[in-house]
């Protein structure tokens, strides 16, 4: 009998063979089918996350109106006004204070290490200093602070407190750079007045073709500097940088220190002399720049304010390329599409999205890291402060006893020192994550000011105070040369 089922048989094909044909023809053209509609499918979800429902253009500041061509970054922008609670980040307290609106905001660094207050005697934020929370307050926040409410601020703040693209165009009649400079001629409540909304799409994207772009001049003037001290010349930040970097730069405009120069307090970064800390105190002693003198010691004193992008560009993961937005804004699928999470807020609220796709240990492990190198950073941190309010109170004393003028100023010099350096990572908010192995070297270097300051108090010379080893990174190099 023949019972080949071989569809080649010459002599055409049995019932059988037919109808498994038949069979497989039919599955073939469903699963065609499904993947058609699946394919269709996802090809309209990518296109609904970027068909244009409303036009764009450089006037619109509301993310609402963005917000109608790109819902899913929208839904997850708005979710800023919600706390993300974190291991350091604080909590919501209840807040009841005459002519400020908040009924609830952050809990007070100040009550939670009242040695900031030391630190910080003189000046204003020895009187207020929070927790941050999520973008959409930063108007809110900055202009009830009783940092402004009892001093007042000059314009500039607003800088990074708010929408400025258009304020810029509106206070330098069309021309932005203008309006920048303008900035700290008029007071925060007035520059609050011209403010529509807090940080928007349009801060960040280009509103023709949605690409990064810096809106910022203080922050396109300093990564300039940078770039030139790298070698590169007439750097222009939206001509000349990568999408990885713009991926950084777009939160280095507001997450870095900064300072107000002259008369007219123009916001510019201390970054002529490079971006590690020795380059930025380098810097304020040749410009001379001071923030407010020490109440009790009469020190002149530098305030540091968080340079998240200046330690993050010292750590591992800057080296290899990892950018604030690999980590703070991590993808979600959404169908087909990869979508940014414009939910910006601590990365451990979800360590698997945030440092999975590059980690695969497993949650348990790198949350242990970062409590590990965070425990760690606190500990150094504690000892160097301790230190410093050490000095203040001896400097207090050394006044009172009619210590040399000479010694003093020597210690007083050593005070700014120690407190900067402290100031610089204690208002970095990551608590030693960004670049855990240079933040301690800068802790180091604290205890030593502080250390120094003391001696300097008894009379030990400037001259004696210096380091006596300079080659020590080097042994293995000086002996083999000898
Ligand atoms: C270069 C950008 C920049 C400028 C200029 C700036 N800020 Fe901020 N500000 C930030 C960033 C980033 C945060 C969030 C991180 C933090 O709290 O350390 C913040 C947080 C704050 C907060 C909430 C936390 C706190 O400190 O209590 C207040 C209030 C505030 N700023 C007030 C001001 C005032 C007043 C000025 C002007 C003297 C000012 N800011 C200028 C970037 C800036
Ligand atoms: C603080 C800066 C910032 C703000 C504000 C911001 N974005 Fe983005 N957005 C980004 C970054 C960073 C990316 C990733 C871009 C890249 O990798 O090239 C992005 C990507 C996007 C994309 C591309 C698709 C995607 O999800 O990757 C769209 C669309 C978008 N944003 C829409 C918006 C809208 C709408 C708003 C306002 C509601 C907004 N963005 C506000 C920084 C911002
Ligand atoms: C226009 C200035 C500005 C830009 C641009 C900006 N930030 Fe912020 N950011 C702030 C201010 C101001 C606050 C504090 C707001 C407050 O406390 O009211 C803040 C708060 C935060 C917080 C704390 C949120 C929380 O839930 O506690 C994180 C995290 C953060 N920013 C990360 C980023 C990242 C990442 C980028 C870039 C994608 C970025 N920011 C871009 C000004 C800015
Ligand atoms: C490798 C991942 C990673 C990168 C890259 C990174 N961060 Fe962070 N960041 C963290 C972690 C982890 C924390 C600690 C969060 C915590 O303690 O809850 C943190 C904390 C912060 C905080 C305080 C968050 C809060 O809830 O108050 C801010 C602000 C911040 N980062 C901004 C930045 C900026 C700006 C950049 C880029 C210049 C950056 N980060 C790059 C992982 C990262
Ligand atoms: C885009 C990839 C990427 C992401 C996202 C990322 N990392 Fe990393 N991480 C790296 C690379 C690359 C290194 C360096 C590895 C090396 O040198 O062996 C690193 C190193 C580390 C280290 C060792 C640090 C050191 O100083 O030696 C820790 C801890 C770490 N990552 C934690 C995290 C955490 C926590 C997150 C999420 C908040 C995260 N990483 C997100 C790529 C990433």
């Amino acid at each position: 009998m023949e019972t080949s089922t071989t569809p080649t048989s010459k002599r055409g094909q049995s019932p059988k063979v037919l109808a498994l044909i038949f069979v497989g023809a039919i599955v073939v053209t469903v699963t065609i089918t499904a993947l058609l509609i699946n394919i269709f499918e996802r090809k309209q979800e990518g296109h609904a996350s970027f068909a244009p429902v409303v036009q764009i253009d450089e006037t619109v500041v509301d993310p609402a109106v963005w917000g109608q061509n790109f819902p899913s970054q929208y839904e997850a922008f708005l979710r800023t006004a919600e706390f993300t609670e974190s291991a350091h980040g604080g909590v919501m307290v209840p807040h009841d204070v005459e002519g400020d609106p908040r009924t609830e905001v952050p809990s007070s660094k100040l009550e939670e290490d009242p040695r900031l207050v030391d630190m910080w005697l003189g000046y204003p934020f020895a009187v207020d200093y929070r927790h941050a929370r999520g973008h959409e307050y930063m108007i809110l926040d900055q202009q009830f602070t009783l940092r402004n409410t009892e001093f007042n601020q000059p314009g500039t703040c607003l800088n990074c407190h708010a929408s400025t693209p258009s304020m810029y165009t509106a206070l330098g009649d069309g021309d932005r750079q203008a309006g920048f400079l303008a900035m700290g001629t008029i007071s925060l409540d007035d520059a609050i007045e011209l403010a529509e909304h807090p940080v928007s799409c349009i801060d960040c994207h280009d509103p023709e073709t949605m690409a990064l772009r810096i809106t910022r001049p203080a922050f396109a003037a300093g990564i300039a500097e940078l770039k030139a001290l790298e070698g590169v010349e007439d750097y222009e930040v939206n001509r000349d940088a990568t999408r990885q970097e713009m991926r950084s730069y777009v939160c280095a405009q507001c997450h870095v220190e900064y300072y107000f120069a002259g008369e007219d307090k123009v916001l510019e970064f201390p970054w002529e002399k490079g971006l590690d800390i020795d380059d930025i105190w380098d810097h304020y002693q040749d410009v001379g720049h001071v923030d407010w003198v020490h109440e009790r010691t009469g020190a002149e004193m530098l305030k540091a304010q968080h340079p998240e992008f200046d330690i993050w560009a010292q750590g591992v993961h800057a080296k290899n390329g990892v950018s604030c937005v690999d980590c703070h804004m991590a993808y979600e699928r959404e169908g087909a599409v990869k979508v940014t999470n414009h939910h910006i807020t601590t990365p451990l609220a979800d360590i698997n999205a945030s440092c999975g796709t590059c980690h695969t240990t497993g949650d348990g492990v790198l949350a242990d890291r970062v409590t590990t190198i965070q425990d760690r950073f606190i500990e150094s941190r504690d000892r160097s402060l301790d230190a410093l309010v050490f000095l203040i109170g001896d400097i207090e004393t050394a006044i009172a006893e009619g210590t040399p003028e000479e010694y003093i100023d020597l210690a007083r010099e050593y005070q700014n020192k120690a407190s900067f350096y402290i100031d610089y990572v204690y208002s970095e908010n990551s608590y030693g994550f960004h670049a855990p192995d240079y933040i301690q070297r800068i802790l180091s270097q604290a205890l030593d000011a502080a250390r120094l300051g003391q001696l300097a108090l008894t009379g030990v010379p400037a001259e004696d105070l210096q380091p006596s080893v300079t080659t020590v990174n080097n042994l293995n190099a000086s002996l083999r040369s000898q």
